[in-house]
């Protein structure tokens, strides 16, 4: 039986990134729709869910994505919530990139540290892909220090992290300049730059002053990048004592976790691949698990 992936994007013309790695990742076919809300939902998951006898359904499969992750949320709770008993098909959510790229960097963390014994600064903490960065590490029982220019939106982020990881080690701060971000690296181990593209948060030099820290990754591929001493290609690269990922350096592995993710949905009719789940499969395409 053919493997039809179905891609609801909220954005009006759906992702051609998303499309492409769908293929690449082995779908046969490909229905793609734009503009999809809660709202409008419904009918769309009901034609997948009502087509295939519930034996069958593993065939069958949905994304989310677009570049508005809150309204990706909102649209995988409302497909979640529309199937019943057998009648469901497995379902992806990695709206802008943001859990695959999220995973892509823990894992990269991961290779190098015992997370558990380490002290971590998540800079442009408050986005969607930092805040998953931040559950993530947090979950792994990293000491997690996430910044925002706002000490109040960092902190209410870390609020909505403890929610979903309860036992969570996380600290919100505030950081007005590069300066104050240099400040909040000191006597860390990892520093990991998801902030908005072309934003700077630590200038060239930085690395050589942080001797602690052994761990830079950068997600930002717009210059300026996110971290100066950082390459964009950098892969495992050594500056200054610190072992650093630029954001393409990340972006494979975001790649193989992004395919094998879709590659998964095919398995069981019952798969809801988050933020949680998509890092599980990343652990195992790093050979961590
Ligand atoms: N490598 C990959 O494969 C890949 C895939 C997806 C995304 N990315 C990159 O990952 C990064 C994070 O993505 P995202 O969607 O989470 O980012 P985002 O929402 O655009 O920005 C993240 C945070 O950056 C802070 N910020 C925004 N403008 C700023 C400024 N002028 N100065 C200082 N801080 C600023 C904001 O925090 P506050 O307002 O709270 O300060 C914001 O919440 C981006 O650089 C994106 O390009 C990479």
């Amino acid at each position: 039986m053919k493997k039809i992936l179905i891609q609801f994007d909220t954005d009006s013309h759906p992702s051609t990134f998303d499309r492409v790695v769908a293929v690449d990742a082995g779908v046969d076919e490909l229905f793609t729709y734009g503009d999809v809300s809660p709202g409008n939902v419904t009918g769309l998951v009901h034609g997948a869910m009502f087509t295939r006898g519930p034996g069958n359904l593993k065939n069958t499969a949905i994304f989310i994505g677009g570049s508005n992750v809150a309204e990706g949320e909102a649209l995988t709770k409302k497909v979640a919530s529309t199937f019943f008993g057998p009648m469901r098909v497995s379902v992806m959510m990695d709206a802008n990139g943001c859990n695959t790229t999220a995973a892509a960097a823990v894992v990269a963390a991961k290779q190098h540290l015992d997370l558990a014994e380490t002290s971590a600064v998540v800079l442009g903490g408050t986005g969607p892909v930092g805040q998953r960065v931040a559950e993530l590490l947090a979950a792994e029982g990293c000491m997690v220090t996430l910044v925002s220019r706002s000490k109040e939106r960092a902190e209410q982020t870390c609020d909505a992290i403890r929610e979903r990881t309860p036992s969570g080690k996380l600290i919100g701060a505030g950081a007005a300049s590069e300066e104050d971000s240099v400040a909040l690296c000191a006597r860390q181990q990892l520093v990991i730059a998801a902030g908005a593209a072309g934003v700077c948060f630590l200038p060239a030099g930085a690395l050589s002053t942080l001797k602690s820290l052994a761990v830079a990754i950068d997600l930002n591929a717009v210059p300026p990048v996110g971290i100066a001493d950082v390459g964009v290609t950098d892969k495992a690269a050594e500056h200054d004592g610190t072992i650093c990922y630029g954001a393409l350096g990340v972006g494979g592995t975001k790649m193989k976790v992004h395919k094998q993710a879709i590659a998964s949905l095919f398995e069981a009719s019952d798969r809801v691949l988050d933020t949680r789940e998509i890092y599980e499969l990343a652990l195992h395409v790093a050979g961590l698990k």
